[in-house]
This record gives structure tokens, sequence and C-alpha cells, in this order.
């Protein structure tokens, strides 16, 4: 039986699949939600969705996603066991960066109501539109990473750099960042765990995103 959390989520997800309310859903395939565990104590929010995840309907599965898994696989979490979801829900066509405008009108719809809903202990803010949008519009990651904060919400939060600009780095700095984030995910577990210690964080393996999900349109 779906529990009242995953009920109101339910109504949640019907409703963004129906959302018309700004001109960024003229330009994807259909709008992204969430992914994962809704009793985790431990939520992601990432930017919002790319190519991939437009087409397969499931935030951070593509090249972001992967490195994501296994950066969380490094400090024992898998994606099934905690929730991922992003900013804005809809991909901006090009994959531009969304502007504060598009994100706060998205968030204000969604974001904020799944986050009211899913109660978490610890977010993990992933990149500087994600950063803007729980911290505030003058924030910016290379100063806010690796420091906690509370969000308007009042969920303590961890802010990180997003996968993207990880993949876009080398050499030293790259892997110097990689280290960053390792930590990041790390001390966000830790401090969800005091919180709820008997909460299960990794399953047996990775979750095999490609064997649930296909793509919603050749
Ligand atoms: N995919 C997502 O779902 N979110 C991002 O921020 C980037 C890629």
């Amino acid at each position: 039986m779906a529990s009242p959390k995953e009920e109101t989520l339910a109504e949640l997800a019907r409703e963004l699949a129906a959302c018309t309310a700004c001109h960024l859903r003229g330009d994807c395939l259909a709008p992204v939600g969430w992914f994962g565990a809704a009793d985790s104590p431990l939520v992601i929010v990432a930017e919002g969705p790319g190519g991939v995840e437009d087409a397969y309907g499931c935030p951070l599965i593509g090249p972001s996603g992967q490195l994501l898994d296994k950066a969380l696989w490094s400090v024992g979490i898998t994606r099934d066991r905690i929730l991922t979801t992003n900013v804005i829900k809809c991909r901006p066509r090009g994959n531009r960066t969304p502007t504060l405008e598009e994100a706060d009108f998205c968030a204000k719809r969604f974001l904020f109501r799944e986050l009211a809903c899913l109660q978490p202990k610890v977010i993990v803010a992933l990149g500087n539109v994600a950063l803007h949008y729980l911290l505030g519009p003058e924030a910016r990651i290379s100063r806010a990473r690796g420091s906690w904060f509370q969000t308007y919400q009042g969920f303590a939060t961890i802010a990180t750099y997003h996968p993207s600009y990880l993949l876009r780095l080398s050499g030293q700095a790259q892997i110097a960042a990689k280290w960053d984030v390792f930590h990041d995910l790390e001390a966000a577990k830790a401090k969800a765990l005091e919180a709820c210690p008997d909460y299960v964080f990794k399953s047996e393996r990775p979750y095999p995103f490609f064997e649930h999900f296909s793509r919603r349109r050749e």
C-alpha cells in the first residue's frame, strides 16, 4: 500500500505530467520528475533534465547522472535508496542553463512542494542552479561548496559541484574536484545517518536505470 507521502508525490507527478504553465514545456518531450525512495532522509537536487533525461523521463541518467552514481557508490549509496530531483522539470531548448525566473517559477510549482512533502533530513545541492534556488541568487558554488546552510524551508543542505562541471575538468583539477564531491557526499550521508541511524543507503548493485526506463519517443 502506498504511504501518504507516496500518494502526495503520485498526485504531484500527475500534475507535473499535465503541466503547460510555461514556455519550456513546448521545447521538451515531457516534464521529468523525480526518482527514488520517498522515505529517504537524503535528497539530491540538481539543475534540470538534459537530452538523455528528456528522452527517458528520469532525472540524472545521462553522463552527469552516471558520474554521480559512481560517486554515490563510492560512499555507499545507490540511487534507488535516495531521491533525486531537479529545480526545473522541462529541458530548456539546446540544454541552456535555465534563467533564475524560469527556475523560480518551476520550483515554486513543484520542487518546493516535493520537499515539503518529503521532509528530507539532508539535501545535497548539486551546482549553481540548485544553490541559487535553495540558498539565494547571490550564492556561488565556488564559495559555498562543502558548507552547510538551511534552505528557506529549513532543510539542512550541503552544496557540492555538479557532475557536469567535473566532466568539463581534466587532470589534477578534475581529481581534486572529485575528491571534494566525495567528501561532501560522505558528510551528507553521515548527517542523514545521525537522524536515521538504521536507514540502508546501499542496495546490492547500482540501480539499472536502462533496464527500467525506455525512450519516451524515438
Ligand atoms: N540531468 C539532470 O537530471 N539534472 C541535471 O542537473 C543534469 C543532468
